[in-house]
């Protein structure tokens, strides 16, 4: 890489992710006759969406009542009141209508035998406002996000949508009055930079799940668009709530859905008990994660752990539900385990799953940038969706199957935003910008420095997240944790390799700096919020705190320099026809 040229590309809408949020969105914008380019990574058929199982929630009411609202009481109840309830409003209604255009679409959704949508209940769903379990979750089999993905992709490839596979995003390139005016992105066959110029830029590269040492995240899942947003001096909010899946398999960490208790599985211990009696006697099984992570927690340092693992027992379900709703978690075991689950219990311990916090977003999907005086406004020309951005529809702890629901909920209105607002064709300034050279400054010091390897780094990081914030997390670790990271980030990073086509190990490189940013922010947020809500357990401060911690938290992390943190108000209340819910005390 000794010198650099730049190939220059105009769009209307640039799309960095090509998850099921971006999809979506893409779908939208060019409906709404935009040139539309989806720059991603990898293919898009390898995006993490591919890789959700149990379903998507909406109150279709296909196996009793059911009711939006209801929906959406169980999702401000599940954030525990943190999540901003214009967006869970807007994720609940819109959820029936998005369901049943993916069926309309052709999503081989699993039927009952009426023909309707079989929907399975999941963790924290219950009907009448708390009461019994709702049947919301609809599924295809277990492998929903892959059905769901197959068919929007067909979709969109028969569409006038550019794809720009394996381009990895460098940084957004901001104008000089902080509006974002396109994306700077490195073409990985080559080595050759892209410089993408459009009004309206779209984020939707997902969580960063990576960054602890074991995940159900694939490994591409690094947050490259969180930390592009943190170098643009933006802050993320709410990186304190990392939400661990209860059923990790032992060992690996692969994903055994939430969908296996939704069909009956039990949890228990090494005694054999369900153990769930003792913390959420109501909802057993399908109490929400956060709830269930910290009773496994608790029983394994109770002794009650079989090898470091809990178990989850199938045994008892009819076969039909391993051939007809699990055959895909069932192959897994099999195959990786060399266990039939109809025969035998599954290890399980509760694994890093997903990201509630990520970039603030208004319920438009709007980036927001927050003054040093607390003035909020909007960044221009910028806007976030699906796992990377926080509009906080998940408040402080997702539900389960809310996330595939975000993707095509948010996706569809960023995409319907960008045909209402933005001009097709409009004249798009091309030249270079301040942003620009210090994308390339930082690809040029990793590519000559004499550089820590970012492999050996990247361990140290993972291991330090998982040591120092975990699922009960203290003042001491998390202050421990955060000096860590800070020495961490005073190394230079880069890569041996200085090749520019393939360059695998600069990509690992660019994507451990992205990840060790996000892991400061995570750090730095929990250290600050002196109390215990939804995903975030301070065994030092054991409440919640309305009084001093209903609020967001933002973090801002520049280059090596100590991050800077800060809180913005959680919007308590949806809007003149939708219903609010007041804090409660949560339980199962
Ligand atoms: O367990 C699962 O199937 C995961 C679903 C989700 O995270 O939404």
């Amino acid at each position: 890489m000794s010198s650099y040229p730049i190939t220059h590309h105009t769009l209307d809408v640039a799309i960095i992710g090509a998850g099921g949020a971006g999809l979506r969105a893409a779908i939208a914008a060019s409906e709404g006759g935009l040139r539309v380019g989806v720059i991603s990574k990898v293919d898009p058929r390898r995006s993490h969406t591919m890789a959700a199982q149990g379903g998507i929630n909406a109150a279709l009411g296909t196996r009793g009542p059911d009711d939006w609202r209801w929906h959406m009481y169980d999702t401000v109840r599940g954030s525990d009141w943190l999540g901003d309830q214009d967006a869970i409003a807007r994720l609940c209604e819109q959820a029936p209508r998005a369901i049943t255009e993916l069926a309309d679409w052709g999503v081989p959704f699993t039927r009952d035998e009426h023909g309707q949508i079989y929907q399975r209940p999941y963790g924290g769903q219950t009907i009448e406002y708390g009461g019994d379990p709702a049947f919301r979750a609809a599924a295809a089999e277990d492998r929903t996000g892959q059905a769901i993905m197959q068919v929007m992709l067909k979709r969109a490839i028969n569409r006038p949508i550019t794809f720009y596979s394996e381009f990895f995003a460098l940084d957004l390139i901001m104008s000089n009055d902080g509006a974002c005016v396109g994306v700077l992105c490195l073409e990985i066959a080559s080595g050759a930079l892209h410089a993408f110029h459009a009004p309206l830029t779209i984020i939707a590269t997902g969580g960063y799940g990576q960054v602890y040492a074991s995940t159900t995240a694939a490994n591409l899942c690094t947050g490259d668009g969180n930390a592009m947003v943190l170098r643009a001096g933006l802050p993320l909010q709410d990186m304190e709530f990392v939400q661990f899946h209860p059923t990790g398999l032992a060992g690996s960490g692969i994903l055994i859905t939430e969908g296996a208790r939704g069909e009956g599985g039990y949890l228990r211990n090494a005694l054999g008990e369900r153990f769930l009696e003792k913390y959420a006697p109501n909802s057993m099984e399908l109490a929400s994660r956060d709830v269930i992570a910290r009773a496994m927690i608790m029983e394994m340092r109770a002794g009650r752990a079989a090898d470091g693992h809990l178990w989850l027992d199938l045994r008892h379900l009819p076969a039909d539900i391993f051939t007809e709703k699990l055959p895909y978690i069932t192959s897994l075991c099999e195959t990786l385990m060399k266990l039939d689950p109809r025969k035998a219990m599954i290890p399980v311990v509760p694994t890093v799953h997903y990201s509630m916090g990520g970039i603030p977003a208004n319920v438009q999907s709007q980036v927001i940038r927050v003054a040093a005086d607390g003035a909020e406004s909007t960044v221009h020309g910028l806007m976030a969706i699906g796992e990377a951005a926080n509009n906080s529809c998940h408040g402080a702890n997702r539900l389960g199957c809310n996330s595939l629901l975000d993707l095509v909920v948010f996706g569809k209105d960023a995409g319907d935003w960008a045909a209402n607002n933005i001009k097709a064709e409009s004249k798009i300034q091309t030249a270079t910008s301040a942003s620009m050279d210090k994308a390339i400054a930082r690809v040029d010091g990793m590519m000559s420095a004499k550089a820590t390897n970012s492999y050996n780094l990247r361990r140290t990081l993972q291991t330090t997240m998982s040591e120092c914030a975990p699922i009960y997390r203290t003042g001491d670790d998390l202050a421990r944790g955060a000096n860590l990271l800070e020495q961490l980030a005073q190394e230079k990073l880069g890569t041996a390799d200085k090749n520019c086509a393939w360059n695998i190990d600069l990509i690992h490189a660019l994507e451990t700096d992205n990840l060790l940013a996000q892991g400061r922010a995570t750090m730095l947020a929990a250290l600050k919020r002196t109390e215990s809500r939804g995903a975030h357990a301070r065994e030092d401060y054991p409440n919640r705190d309305d009084a001093n911690w209903l609020k967001h938290s933002l973090v801002w992390v520049d280059g090596s320099a100590t991050p800077r943190h800060s809180t913005r108000a959680v919007h308590l209340t949806a809007g003149i026809d939708e219903p609010s819910f007041a804090p409660e005390v949560r339980a199962y």
